[in-house]
């Protein structure tokens, strides 16, 4: 059971215009890599996903998915600064969509698509999906313990995508700690529920075991602190806009992504939630 499209509309269909005024001029809506320390949000999203698109040992021959596209930033980076002439991108997001159709990336289709019944219709030579599968198992599913068995269902059907020796650029946000005050627990349990409705950020243990048996780790990169940059630029960029968004969208949404953004600039500062990128590799 994955966040249905009703929810992912919740997430990311809100307006295509609010999230262009705060996030980079490309709509990465995931953690960028400040390798340096002193790049602008821009060049550290780009070496993002230059880092998953090494990872999944991308040529400009390889035919690439990238599972849970958003805005098709990625498939952008891919034919445009690796020049993939053939990749596809999969989204729960209608509003999402519409901006890759927009887009009019050389090489790229992309559809409305949900990764559980997605019938590829060729084999694939590469893989990426980024901060995907928080959408996968809901709070109350892993309660249940159902967490590793949900991730591992996602890992087995990808692994089905490609041949044995294909790798897969895979990045996910992840739970750590938990809050000890009342209040920031309240925050984080309003950023699930009202912004992220159906999802949960998976534990880094899950994901270890939920790979096996289909795929092996060959790196893993953790950048928790990226994070919390990435988070911090969001916010310092739709606070530029607030009147703005308060006449269009009204105060509510504002309050709210404020709250969220906030939210996660304090939980990536004080470890409640990292991120983590890994090379994959199927196994044979
Ligand atoms: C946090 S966004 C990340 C978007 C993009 N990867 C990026 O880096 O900006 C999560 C994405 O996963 C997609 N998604 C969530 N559940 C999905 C599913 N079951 N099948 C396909 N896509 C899904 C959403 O529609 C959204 O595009």
């Amino acid at each position: 059971m994955t966040s249905s499209q009703q929810q992912i509309d919740v997430s990311y269909s809100v307006s295509n215009e609010f999230f262009e005024l705060w996030l980079d001029e490309n709509m990465h809506y995931t953690c960028a890599a400040y390798l340096d320390g002193d790049e602008t949000l821009e060049q550290a999203q780009e070496k993002k996903v230059g880092i998953l698109a090494d990872y999944a040992e991308v040529t400009p021959d390889s035919l690439v998915l990238d599972i849970g596209c958003g805005w098709g930033s990625c498939l952008e980076y891919l034919a445009r600064a690796r020049g993939v002439k053939e990749c596809h991108g999969i989204t729960l997001s209608t509003a999402q969509l519409e901006w890759v159709h927009r887009r009019q990336i050389p090489g790229a289709k992309a559809w409305l698509q949900d990764y559980a019944t997605y019938e590829p219709a060729r084999k694939y030579d590469a893989l990426i999906s980024i901060e995907m599968i928080d959408h996968l198992c809901s709070p109350a599913q892993a309660r249940a313990g159902l967490a590793v068995e949900i991730y591992r269902q996602y890992f087995d059907t990808l692994a089905k995508w490609v041949e044995p020796g294909a790798c897969f650029g895979f990045q996910a946000i992840l739970s750590d700690r938990v809050p000890r005050r009342r209040k920031d627990v309240e925050d984080l349990a309003f950023t699930a529920d009202v912004i992220f409705p159906g999802g949960r950020n998976p534990r880094l243990e899950e994901l270890v075991m939920a790979v096996r048996p289909s795929w092996e780790i060959l790196e893993l990169r953790m950048q928790r602190e990226d994070y919390g940059k990435t988070t911090g630029e969001w916010l310092r960029r739709m606070r530029l806009h607030e009147d703005r968004i308060r006449s269009t969208w009204g105060d509510a949404l504002y309050e709210d992504y404020e709250r969220y953004l906030d939210t996660c600039v304090r939980g990536f500062d004080a470890q409640w939630c990292g991120d983590v990128q890994m090379k994959l590799r199927r196994c044979g």
